[in-house]
């Protein structure tokens, strides 16, 4: 078998020079990549550079090499199509199906994953127009990543940065591992929680746990692989925002509450893989707490938090709404796991086994996911996102059509 075949769409916005990473990621680790600039492309990154890091010949136009039919052979024959950066002009074209140049005919006869991920101002970003063409390009199965929050072409800051190559290399190789199997969360909204809440008992300490949120993240990267519009509501995991997802940055439990009902107010799924702390300090000392001499330690006493997972699950914002729970248990893993599940009312529980020997903030995972309908899918030890597309896959098989 040959080198998947990846063709790199460049649109003409500044952040060109960025999709020059992307392409060398893409062909060190042995992708065939063609790159198809459009001509403003070539305003910021010039055909020199695009040909000689791809190792093919560069044009914009169908007019070249006309015998080889390029237009309609170069999109036919690729395994995943990445436009990086994706402008609201190209944006416009693809949903609209213009093609008057290679790369729009190029999007046009391609029958694989296509990527796109944009990168404008914020106010062009924000436009209903751009949010129109978006929305239906994701209907009909692309995957259009979420733009980056931070500085923007000169002073301005806002979204709509061109994620970092790296993240984007990461979204093409979980759609070219998916080959053309349809994207089957496309169209849908999904909530995950992910990290550890911290209860704050003053300025300087609070009450935590060791969650590292990394299985929360792979649920995230997953389903925006998958096509879903994602909302990761995340508490001190300190890791970088996901491409294609939309990050809330959140402290406590009840800040991680507000912001997942919020979320899911008009979600498909909602998976809480955060380790919410089920009790906070009753009281929060605003000045440092200070050890006196001839006074015993302060007493701590703590409130229930109130359990989200629960929540959701008895009171669904939508009908048909899938609710995934995860447990981490020490022994009798599987009869807690089913009581849990029965419990807290939701429709899958992912548990596993923790203890001494199963450090938290390991990048590989082992569980098994119970479904209130009884059945039980184990998932061997493995990458945290293969745990995470089966949650996806079982998810998927419940969402109403
Ligand atoms: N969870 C939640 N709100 C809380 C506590 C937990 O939504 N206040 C969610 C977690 O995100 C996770 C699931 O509930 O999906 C399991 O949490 P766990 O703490 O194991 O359940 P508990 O009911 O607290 O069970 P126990 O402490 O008895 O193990």
């Amino acid at each position: 078998m040959g080198k998947p075949k990846v063709v790199l769409g460049v649109g003409g916005g500044i952040a060109a020079y960025k999709a020059c990473e992307l392409l060398r990621r893409l062909t060190e680790s042995g992708h065939d990549v063609r790159a198809v600039p459009t001509a403003s492309a070539l305003h910021f990154v010039g055909a020199a550079t695009w040909s000689a890091l791809s190792g093919h010949p560069v044009s914009t136009e169908v007019w070249d090499d006309v015998h080889e039919v390029p237009h309609v052979r170069i999109g036919q024959q690729a395994d995943l199509v990445v436009v990086a950066p994706a402008t609201a002009d190209l944006l416009a074209k693809a949903a609209h199906g213009l093609a008057d140049d290679l790369l729009t005919n190029t999007l046009l006869t391609a029958r694989c994953p296509v990527v796109f991920a944009p990168a404008m101002h914020t106010e062009m970003w924000e436009h209903p127009a751009t949010r129109e063409n978006v929305a239906t390009l994701r209907r009909r199965g692309a995957i259009v990543v979420e733009p980056a929050v931070g500085r923007l072409t000169g002073v301005d800051t806002g979204k709509g940065r061109l994620p970092e190559a790296a993240e984007i290399f990461e979204v093409c190789r979980r759609a070219l591992a998916r080959g053309a199997a349809a994207p089957d969360l496309a169209g849908r909204r999904v909530v995950i929680s992910a990290g550890g809440t911290r209860e704050p008992l003053d300025p300087v300490r609070y009450l935590g746990n060791r969650s590292s949120g990394k299985q929360g993240y792979a649920l995230a990267r997953t389903a925006a692989a998958r096509g879903a519009r994602v909302t990761l509501v995340e508490a001190n995991t300190g890791i970088p925002d996901p491409a294609g997802v939309d990050v809330v940055h959140v402290g406590t439990a009840v800040q991680l509450r507000e912001a997942v009902l919020k979320a899911a107010a008009d979600a498909d799924a909602v998976v809480m893989a955060a380790a919410v702390a089920d009790f906070r300090p009753a009281a929060y000392a605003p000045g440092k707490i200070k050890k006196r001499d001839g006074v015993e330690a302060p007493e701590i006493t703590l409130v229930r938090n109130p359990d989200i997972l629960a929540e959701i699950s008895a009171e669904r914002a939508r009908p048909g709404q899938v609710v995934v729970g995860f447990a981490a248990e020490t022994d009798e893993v599987l009869a807690n796991g089913r009581d849990k599940l029965r419990r807290k009312g939701c429709d899958l529980l992912v548990v596993n086994e923790v203890g001494e020997r199963r450090t938290f903030g390991a990048e590989e995972n082992e569980a098994v996911v119970l479904s209130s309908d009884g059945t039980e899918t184990p998932v061997p030890h493995g990458p945290k996102e293969a745990l995470a597309d089966t949650v996806w896959d079982l998810v998927a098989a419940r969402l109403p059509a």
